[in-house]
């Protein structure tokens, strides 16, 4: 393994960036591999086989693909909402596809719930009803551990607040990203002055037990004052965790589509941002716990997401644009677009648009390479769910890595040395299989992209 291959590695990020429409930028193998040939007859095989047996730690996954209006900084999945009827049909449409899969998953219980977007909270109260219903109908949500709702606060009334916590939501993430409303208007965002705080005060008042809000750092004309005034605002409403997303430009973005670049200042200013941001949440009690999220207690991480990593858990996707993944099998996403979404679902077919199948190498890279982004690889969960030493898999992976001070290797863990997020991107994926490191130096043309700007993660 050589140095050169880094260079190799950024583009694939940049790849995976600006083609993952999930934002789930960490699976493996990437997206932008999977192909479409029988995929759809493959999905239900794949479960019917997945859950055979017993899973402990099941995820469902809802993707509500609808916004007011488009973000011109965002770079994942939705479409502007027309009228309000559009929902119910999206709703008919979920319930479709509901009741194809629903089969496979009738001994199994859930343990956790995330319904994201776009905008869920778009919904109406009957319509939030009857998507909470119609799914505590078709899942045994018995004893589910968390439920997540992603909430923009313009939508959250105190009376859908009380729907959802009836609905038994116990981690409400509230984007909020600024609280200047100078670059909320410039980023074409629908969020009204005051919303927020409100919001978060009814979200307590209900007793929604973990609170996350996401923030934005380096926005277009989001100067570190701007930045900093929203920081500790936010702060001083004393939610349980603060996310902070350093802006990143991706193709997928209106901001990329109108052809507007993020410059190398601007760059170097967003970076001492997030720098500087970190260190003020710290001082506020707030813990790294990922790379870039920050929380009082443990408590209040995002549970799918540890499972997926703890215990190489499978998780069902729903709606446009949702990712599914069968662990030891397959990886799938549906289609990103509602008409695509539907034209499958009036064929009575699974809206699969792509997918990958998984041989037992491949989850135990996804295993490392997210277990890498939390910060460290236990070996003897590994051996729990894989029945094999990460020692003998991945020895020169791990030689290598710690040759340059990347990776400390203990006798119980893997500890990355990683810089940064834009480190991990590079690092981990030495732990990419060598063939399919081998088809992307053949698919993609180094020398053309080398002219193409900011290699972002
Ligand atoms: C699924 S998105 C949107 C959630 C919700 N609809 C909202 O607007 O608050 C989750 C988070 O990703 C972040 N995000 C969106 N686009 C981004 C980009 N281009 N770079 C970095 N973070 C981004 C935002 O902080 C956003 O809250
Ligand atoms: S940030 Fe949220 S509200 Fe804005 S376009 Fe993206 S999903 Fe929609």
């Amino acid at each position: 393994m050589a140095k050169d291959k880094d260079y190799l590695f950024k583009i694939i990020s940049k790849r995976i960036a600006d083609t993952d429409f999930s934002g789930y930028t960490f699976q493996y193998p990437p997206l932008f591999s999977w192909k479409a040939k029988d995929a759809e007859s493959k999905v239900g095989d794949a479960w019917e086989k997945a859950l055979s047996v017993k899973n402990n730690h099941l995820g469902i996954y809802v993707h509500v693909p609808f916004c007011k209006q488009r973000c011109t900084y965002c770079r994942y999945f939705s479409e502007e909402l027309n009228d309000q009827g559009e929902l119910d049909r999206y709703l008919n449409l979920l319930k479709k596809e509901t009741n194809l899969l629903k089969k496979y998953f009738k001994n199994q219980k859930i343990h956790s719930l995330y319904i994201g977007g776009g905008t869920p909270a778009i919904l109406d109260l009957d319509q939030l009803k009857k998507l909470f219903d119609h799914l505590y109908d078709s899942f045994d949500l018995s004893v589910c551990k968390q439920t997540v709702f992603e909430g923009n606060p313009d939508f959250l009334s105190l009376t859908k607040l009380r729907l959802l916590k009836k609905y038994k939501v116990n981690r409400l993430t509230i984007g909020v990203q600024s609280l200047d409303q100078k670059v909320i208007n410039l980023v074409n965002r629908f969020q009204t002055s005051g919303s927020f705080q409100k919001c978060i005060k009814n979200a307590r008042k209900v007793g929604i037990e973990s609170i996350n809000i996401d923030l934005m750092v380096g926005l277009p004309q989001q100067d570190s004052s701007s930045f900093l005034k929203t920081l500790e605002e936010v702060i001083s409403l004393g939610p349980d965790m603060i996310h902070l997303h350093p802006f990143y430009p991706t193709n997928l973005t209106i901001f990329s589509k109108e052809n507007k670049k993020v410059t190398q200042p601007e760059i170097i200013k967003r970076e001492k941002m997030s720098h500087v941001g970190q260190l003020i949440l710290q001082k506020n009690g707030y813990k790294e716990n990922e790379f870039d999220a920050n929380s009082k207690s443990k408590a209040d991480v995002n549970i799918q997401l540890a499972d997926a990593m703890e215990y190489n858990s499978s998780f069902l996707g729903l709606g446009p644009g949702a990712v599914s993944h069968v662990a030891g099998r397959l990886r799938y996403v549906n289609a990103n677009s509602i008409a695509g979404y539907e034209k499958s679902l009036n064929d009575n077919s699974l809206p699969v648009l792509s997918m990958c199948e998984l041989n037992s190498k491949d989850d135990m890279i996804y295993f490392v390479i997210s277990c890498l982004r939390y910060g460290k690889v236990d070996k003897k969960k590994f051996k729990k769910i894989f029945n094999k030493n990460i020692d003998d898999i991945f020895s020169k992976e791990i030689a290598y890595l710690a040759r340059r001070e990347k990776l400390e290797n203990t006798e119980d863990f893997l500890l990355p040395k990683f810089s940064d997020l834009g480190d991990y991107s590079i690092l981990s994926k030495y732990f990419y299989d060598k063939k399919f490191i081998a088809y992307c130096e053949k698919e993609f043309s180094v020398e053309k992209i080398k002219e193409d700007g900011e290699l972002y993660f």
